[in-house]
């Protein structure tokens, strides 16, 4: 059946009944096999893939190969691919790697190990081979990015760089019922100081006190625009002074910060991804957080990386 379909031509590829999730067994993620994202994908896979993305929060491919413009066609499926919003901190439009010279869509950011020269160090400005602690992406922006798509291009052959994703709903739903009720109507500012790995921002100031903390405010509890169901929405924290709750003492906003990332970050919402040259995932910045365990600095690490537009935050 498969061979026949093959030979019927570029419009046999992707068909829904080839597509199939497969769930982690975690608290999400899912894989999809039976999708090749180089290849045109029809309508109602597209509907499919949507769905199982509202479901799983986390989706991801093995062994895919996809140009550029392939992998901004894939993000498209989800929404609109944009700029990431650390690009404007990237100098380069392209990257150095084994001696020669990538150059990079705009649309595209680079997640590397690498410098200048193209060789795999513990920090160059970005993430570097850095521990990435538990975050949602960008949001430290007034509207931040719906999804965010990774696609490995060089991993290193010894492990190191798992990335982690935890469910955000769950983490929400089990919430202590004081908790629930402490962060009710409550906004934080999110600190655009540092990125996830603790550097700061090329020209901008250390803060040395909550006000100076530059970034937005979100609420605490979002509402999915998809899905509608409440998640716990608490972006990054850096070493003090960093996010704050408003409206509140410090010492209170730190104690209550304290336990709600204590309570997030239990692995029991938590997967794990090994990643394989080839991988494509996906993952939801509304509804879950991602960290990254530290990359072995002796070994290129690359990924290209697109965001998916999102929307204004809705209260929960
Ligand atoms: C990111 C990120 C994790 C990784 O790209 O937003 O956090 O595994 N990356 O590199
Ligand atoms: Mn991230």
């Amino acid at each position: 059946m498969k061979s026949a379909q093959r030979t019927a031509g570029s419009n046999a590829v992707n068909q829904p009944e080839q597509l199939q999730v497969i769930p982690s067994g975690a608290a999400l993620g899912a894989e999809i096999r039976g999708v090749d994202l180089s290849q045109p994908v029809p309508d109602a896979t597209r509907e499919l893939l949507r769905k199982a993305w509202s479901d799983h929060l986390v989706l991801f491919w093995r062994k895919q190969t996809l140009p550029d413009e392939a992998f901004l066609a894939a993000a498209g499926i989800f929404g609109t691919p944009k700029e990431p919003a650390a690009r404007k901190y990237q100098v380069a439009g392209g990257y150095r790697i084994g001696g020669r010279m990538v150059p990079l869509h705009p649309h595209l950011s680079l997640i590397s190990n690498l410098d200048e020269d193209g060789n795999p160090v513990k920090d160059n400005g970005g993430l570097g081979s850095y521990e990435v602690v538990w975050h949602s992406d960008n949001s430290y922006v007034a509207v931040p990015p719906a999804g965010s798509m990774l696609y490995s291009i060089v991993i290193p052959t010894n492990g190191g760089g798992d990335t982690w994703f935890n469910n955000q709903y769950k983490a929400y739903e089990d919430l202590p019922a004081d908790l629930k009720v402490a962060i009710k109507g409550r906004s934080q500012i999110h600190d655009a100081s540092r990125n996830s790995a603790g550097v700061l921002r090329p020209t901008v100031k250390m803060p040395t006190k909550p006000e100076e903390v530059p970034g937005p405010a979100h609420p605490l509890v979002r509402i999915h625009p998809a899905t509608g169901k409440p998640a716990l929405y608490l972006g990054r924290r850096r070493d003090w002074p960093s996010n704050y709750i408003i409206g509140m003492s410090n010492a209170d906003s730190e104690a209550l910060l304290d336990r709600l990332w204590a309570h997030a970050t239990q692995e029991k919402y938590a997967w794990k991804h090994v990643w394989q040259v080839g991988d494509v995932i996906l993952w939801d910045n509304r509804c879950a957080m991602h960290y990254r365990s530290e990359v072995d600095s002796s070994q290129p690490r690359v990924m290209h990386r697109t965001v998916i537009n999102g929307e204004a935050v809705i209260p929960g």
